[in-house]
């Protein structure tokens, strides 16, 4: 599990193994747009502010995974304990 934050309210929640970031930010009220909740199509793409992301999708390039700036919440996680959204 890893804690995720939401910058602009401050809010920080806890992702436990086997949910998503995306379910866990819905169950408190914050709907991130999502699709194919599969890391595909790219429509959760969200920035990341600080934490070191486990990109598992196959929408960004090895390139942009590297860079470290943007996930895809529905499927990829955090490599480390917390996660810094640009929500
Ligand atoms: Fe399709 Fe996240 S909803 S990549």
């Amino acid at each position: 599990e890893f804690s995720v934050t939401v910058k602009s309210t401050g809010q920080t929640f806890l992702v436990p193994a086997g949910k998503s970031i995306v379910q866990v930010l819905a169950e408190h009220g914050i709907d991130i747009p999502v699709s194919c909740e599969q890391g595909v199509c790219g429509t959760c793409l969200t920035g990341v502010l600080q934490g070191e992301i486990d990109h598992r999708d196959q929408y960004l390039t090895p390139e942009e995974q590297a860079r470290n700036t943007q996930m895809t919440p529905c499927c990829s996680r955090s490599k480390g304990a917390s996660i810094v959204l640009d929500l």
